[in-house]
């Protein structure tokens, strides 16, 4: 809207507009009062995984498009709606004008990665994890952005180096059990389900086609055009209308061949015997199109309303030949890290009410108060002494008056040390923690000793 006093609106001879500019719908900002958990978690992460034999890959946030049509699926929402793509000109003679795409999910670049570097040749299977951004164009809501991180990881190799076995399965799934367990998430439900090989799906596509066929102009445009193109998407259509025909259709169970079964049969065995809890659930065919056999989900009742799903991901037997690259079946998962984020803070909040007590905050060891200007250079020399010594610090300003010194100390650390000529000259300094109240003068040299006690 623009009116006469509208600020944004250029006018004739004026400065150009100073409008506020503001984060990218979907895209947002992580403060320091959030990213301590963050961190936390990532490294919570990391240290699992590290316990597992996975190591770190970083693969561009950006890639050729063809990537993702190819890997990922062109019927899929991913592929068709929500991807962040642009044509990006030649600029040298050395380079091609391509398609490129914000990566909306990494499993298609690791796998890129596993064939460009022809990590298979090693003849060990390969177990790689990643955390980092991901971007897809969605319709922004509490737990669903347009840039979001995933924290993620995939086990692939030749059949030789043991990549196909059930007991790959088992051990990603009850990785993430015990990960989600030492994060302390609460009520987490694995759902599983197999979606079978590529002769089974053949059979599957044929049955769904069958039944589609009779209701089809029932539909809504899009699963209409999927009933003929890749009739599997259906089954993850969100259109609530045609649910009810969906729920309906023939179940991917009955059209397993032997060798799925027995190979779905196997997993639970071993997740049976490592004592973690799952769900079948015969609708869960995900929203991928690589994948085969093993798919599963962890979804949260709490903290995340209807974006309920924690993670994903499945099997991808075919995925590297559909890249180009030689037989190398995978598995693995992505989780989605904002969602786990909200989790842990609800139920931070959850528990901080029962308790009584407000969330927990990080506090700085100690706040290094300068009683006047001429203190200040002695205050950054005790700080960066203090900082050597592993301990957290922030140092004031001999211009504050002494009251406001107290009041940002208390907000920002657990104790004040105050930094007056006697305590320059003398080198007897006054500690007050601000937990118990008690003030002591103490030796600089035990000053590190004193701060550490929590
Ligand atoms: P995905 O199910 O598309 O799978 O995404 C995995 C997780 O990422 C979801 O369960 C969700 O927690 C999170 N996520 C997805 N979209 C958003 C969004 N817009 N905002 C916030 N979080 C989101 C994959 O990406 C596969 N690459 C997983 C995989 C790895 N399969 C095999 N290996």
């Amino acid at each position: 809207m623009t009116s006469s006093t509208d600020k944004s609106a250029p006018q004739a001879g004026a400065r150009p507009s100073r409008a506020a500019i503001k984060a990218v719908r979907g895209t947002r900002d992580l403060l320091p009062d959030q990213t301590p958990l963050w961190n936390r978690v990532e490294a919570a992460a990391r240290a699992v995984f590290s316990r597992y034999g996975f190591g770190e890959i970083r693969t561009p946030v950006f890639e050729a498009t063809e990537l993702f049509a190819r890997g990922v699926g062109e019927e899929t929402d991913i592929v068709s709606k929500e991807m962040f793509t642009w044509e990006d000109r030649a600029r040298a003679a050395s380079e091609k004008a391509q398609s490129l795409t914000l990566r909306p999910e990494s499993t298609a670049g690791v796998v890129r990665a596993y064939i460009e570097h022809k990590m298979g040749e090693t003849g060990a299977l390969q177990k790689l994890y990643y955390i980092g951004p991901q971007f897809r164009r969605e319709r922004p809501q509490r737990g669903r952005y347009r840039q979001f991180w995933q924290i993620g990881a995939e086990v692939i190799g030749p059949p030789s180096s043991g990549s196909e076995s059930p007991l790959r399965d088992a051990e990603v799934l009850e990785m993430l059990a015990s990960l989600l367990d030492e994060l302390g998430v609460r009520d987490w439900r694995l759902e599983l389900n197999s979606v079978g090989n590529a002769d089974d799906r053949a059979r599957y596509n044929v049955a769904l086609r069958e039944a589609l066929a009779p209701v089809k102009a029932r539909l809504c445009p899009d699963n209409q055009r999927r009933a003929e193109t890749n009739p599997l998407r259906v089954l993850d259509s969100k259109d609530e209308q045609d649910q009810e025909i969906i729920n309906g259709l023939p179940k991917i169970a009955d059209y397993l061949g032997e060798a799925s079964r027995e190979h779905f049969a196997e997993v639970r065995a071993a997740l049976d015997a490592c004592g973690v809890k799952y769900h079948v659930n015969p609708r869960l065919v995900r929203g991928l199109d690589y994948y085969t056999r093993t798919t599963f989900e962890f979804t949260v009742q709490t903290g995340l309303g209807t974006q309920n799903a924690l993670l994903g991901g499945g099997r991808y037997d075919g995925l590297s030949e559909m890249l180009g690259g030689p037989k190398a079946p995978g598995i693995g998962f992505a989780i989605g890290e904002d969602r786990l984020i909200l989790v842990l803070q609800e139920q931070a909040k959850q528990d901080a009410e029962a308790a009584g007590a407000a969330a927990g905050e990080e506090k700085l060891d100690v706040y290094v108060a300068p009683l006047g200007v001429a203190q200040n250079a002695a205050a950054l020399a005790l700080a960066k002494e203090l900082r050597r010594e592993g301990l957290s610090v922030e140092v004031g300003d001999g211009s504050f008056k002494l009251r406001k010194s107290f009041d940002v100390a208390d907000k920002v650390a657990r104790a004040i040390v105050l930094l007056g000529e006697d305590e320059v000259a003398s080198g007897v300094i006054t500690v007050k923690a601000f937990a118990t109240g008690e003030q002591v003068k103490v030796p600089r040299a035990e000053l590190k000793d004193r701060l550490r006690v929590r």
